[in-house]
């Protein structure tokens, strides 16, 4: 029988994705550059469903039942664009190319409007969960025409975590949206992470706390509003014992947070499109301070740690202040990704669903976490919720955790431990809240040396000061 869906590229996601299918009872067509990978998938995971491996690219897109359905799980960029090349001139109209890596969005739009003008269909589809969680179930954010998803809808909801029944998949809209808000999970996943960093320097270098220790509190944390995938590793990777050296694995690990880039996609294109992203920002530059070895070793040098006088009276009662500081935070890098997300949707024409976003991302992906359950009734409640930290739940949230987050980030900056990312998220919501804001002496300041208008708080208009001539003011 003809295979329903094939696979190119059999790296790890590859093969994963691949296995996934077949378990789930789909034919599988296979190919891979060098065949040898295709044969070990085979010959290790063949019992696990059919297989239809094929050693040459025509022979693979000729095993695929019409409309054809191929995922493409290649590297992103150049090796995306040669294999895509190479598969157009085999496709018939109506088939449908899967880019599931993780593609900038725009070469996703670029892609879907070429191949587009061959009447065929290309999705970009974000797929979250790592390794495992393409294996097992990942999350699922496909982009691309709406006529595609009615192949591809049933495909992947099958092989998606599910929550409480519902699969995590949906489509998210059309050309680049789904490789967007994959992008825009991935922000969050850095904030997020960076989050937990900072709350982890908190409890190691101002209450002195051994990372074993710390990892019981982070378990403890996991049972209550915080509960996620990323507080859980955390709690393992803050366990676990180096066995070369039989010290604490995160004392050995080089303190340089690496990254491929999709963080920095996020915060660019948050920059072209203004939404105040400054939480993932601050993650990602954090990741790049980190790598700047000579410059960290200079400065160290240079300067003494501040002496960490009362640092925290009651170590239980500042444990428990940097579990709410922690939370506040993470409600703010979430809020800032739903707002990109709808600038994303608003500049780009894609109407995507944040509701919807939030239910795909309570399984599968890496920033799961127990509290998108709150964020998809917000907007369920809410549809046009100005920010989701206006939201009953989230509101409550924050206004209870604000005393110890103000707590926090004060005694952080007394004992010099950098928390960018705290720091940041308590100025957003600071800024946010604020009925005033000095940027009316930024205007002010931009009028004076430019002649670059202001707007009143009492007139309608634009209006100039001729700063230089007593001072006379007009409408511009
Ligand atoms: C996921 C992850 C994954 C990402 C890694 C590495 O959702 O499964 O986001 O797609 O590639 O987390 O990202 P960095 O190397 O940029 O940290």
């Amino acid at each position: 029988a003809p295979a329903q869906i094939g696979v190119t590229g059999l790296a790890v996601m590859g093969r994963n994705l691949a296995r996934n299918l077949a378990r789930h009872g789909f034919t599988v067509a296979l190919h891979n550059r060098t065949h040898a990978r295709t044969e070990s998938l085979v010959a290790e995971h063949g019992d696990e469903g059919t297989f239809v491996p094929s050693e040459r690219l025509e022979d693979f897109v000729a095993s695929l039942e019409r409309p054809r359905a191929i995922i493409v799980m290649v590297k992103a960029g150049g090796p995306t664009d040669a294999v895509v090349d190479e598969l157009v001139p085999l496709l018939d109209e109506g088939d449908i190319v899967i880019d599931c890596g993780n593609a900038h969005f725009a070469d996703t739009r670029r892609r879907e409007q070429a191949l587009s003008e061959h009447g065929l269909h290309f999705v970009g589809a974000g797929v979250s969960g790592g390794e495992v969680g393409a294996l097992e179930g990942p999350s699922i954010m496909p982009g691309g025409s709406a006529q595609s998803y009615e192949k591809l809808g049933p495909i992947f909801e099958s092989i998606a975590a599910q929550v409480d029944g519902t699969p995590c998949c949906v489509h998210v809209g059309p050309d680049g949206a789904g490789h967007f808000v994959k992008m825009v999970h991935n922000g969050i996943e850095y904030a997020d992470m960076q989050l937990i960093a900072e709350a982890y320097d908190l409890l190691r270098s101002g209450l002195g706390a051994a990372p074993a220790q710390i990892a019981d509190t982070f378990r403890e944390w996991n049972s209550g509003d915080l509960e996620s995938f990323l507080i859980e590793i955390t709690a393992d990777v803050l366990a676990h014992t180096d066995a070369a050296t039989g010290e604490a694995f995160v004392d050995v690990v080089l303190d340089q947070a690496e990254q491929k880039g999709t963080g920095r996609w996020t915060v660019q294109n948050a920059l072209e499109l203004g939404v105040p992203i400054t939480g993932i920002a601050e993650a990602t530059f954090a990741r790049s301070l980190s790598g700047h070895a000579e410059q960290r070793a200079a400065a160290a040098q240079a300067f003494a740690t501040p002496a960490e006088e009362g640092f925290a009276d009651d170590p239980q009662a500042f444990t428990d202040d940097v579990r709410k500081a922690l939370y506040a935070s993470k409600v703010v890098a979430y809020a800032q990704g739903f707002d990109h997300i709808a600038a994303g949707s608003d500049e780009y024409g894609w109407d995507v669903d944040p509701g919807a976003m939030a239910t795909i991302w309570r399984g599968g992906c890496i920033i799961r976490a127990k509290f998108l359950d709150r964020i998809r009734e917000a907007y369920d409640d809410q549809p046009d919720l100005p920010t989701l930290l206006v939201a009953p739940y989230f509101a409550a949230a924050v206004q209870d955790g604000v005393d110890s987050w103000r707590r926090v980030v004060a005694a952080a900056a007394r004992a010099g431990i950098p928390t960018p990312a705290f720091s940041s998220s308590l100025a957003y919501f600071d800024a946010l809240r604020r009925p005033r804001l000095p940027a009316a002496l930024i205007q002010g300041l931009r009028d004076n040396f430019g002649a670059h208008t202001y707007r009143r708080v009492d007139r309608d208009g634009t209006f100039h000061t001729e700063w230089s001539q007593d001072l006379v003011e007009h409408e511009a």
